[in-house]
């Protein structure tokens, strides 16, 4: 996030080739319909709905799924709560490395993320995965500039604070409006019909 200039030009071109092409981002849609409808599923919205926080922890599964190729219950669980504990350490006051602590306990969860990430990318080097780690690690064997293992860990990070907690904090913005109102639920609902007809 504090790179400027050729640094941040130079990772954010090979993070835009590597991650960003037309197929890649065609398989995360894929990833990201089936994800965002098995949990639409499970949702239990018959008692008290916390909107926020369900779709914080949908974004979340998205990002794993999409970013990480992590389908693993217990693994993503993981995941899901380390990663949580990395975000609310950003807003903790006071940011002291106090144990117990929320700063404290982001620091930890920072490491866990980073350790792991690191650990898995010789495997992934070779692997045939169309998750965006994966297609940051995959050596193609060309002369093509590629990312050090420390920029991998640290661009997967920022990727996936930089995409869930904003869209998790769109989509709730958004439902709310949209419970207020009644008219423009029915605008979205036609275009939608629209779309389903195409
Ligand atoms: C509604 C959702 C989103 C909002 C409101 C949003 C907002 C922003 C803003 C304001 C910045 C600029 C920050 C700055 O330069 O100080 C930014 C940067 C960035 N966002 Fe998003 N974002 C959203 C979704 C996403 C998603 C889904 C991804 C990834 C798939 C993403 C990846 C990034 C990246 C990589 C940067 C850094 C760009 C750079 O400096 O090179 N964002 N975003």
């Amino acid at each position: 996030m504090l790179q400027d200039f050729d640094e941040h030009r130079v990772s954010r071109q090979i993070v835009q080739r590597r991650a960003f092409t037309r197929n890649n981002v065609e398989s995360y849609l894929f990833s990201l319909r089936t994800t965002v409808e098995t949990q639409v599923n499970e949702w239990n919205t018959t008692s008290h709905f916390a909107c926020y926080k369900e779709l914080k922890s949908l974004m979340l599964k998205v990002a794993i799924s999409i970013f990480l190729g992590v389908q693993e219950k217990d693994e993503c669980s993981r995941l899901n709560e380390e990663l949580t504990c990395i975000l609310k350490s950003a807003l903790a006051i006071p940011q002291w490395q106090i144990p117990g602590l929320p700063f404290w306990r982001g620091m930890k969860s920072r490491e866990f993320i980073q350790k792991y990430l690191a650990s898995q990318i010789e495997n992934r080097r070779n692997s045939v995965g169309t998750d965006l780690f994966t297609q940051l690690c995959i050596d193609c064997n060309t002369q093509e500039v590629m990312l050090s293992r420390e920029a991998i860990v640290d661009q997967m990070i920022f990727l996936i604070m930089a995409a869930h907690d904003t869209t998790a904090s769109l989509l709730s913005s958004l439902t709310m409006k949209l419970a207020e109102h009644q008219e423009w639920q029915n605008l979205v609902r036609a275009e939608l019909g629209e779309l389903r007809n195409d």
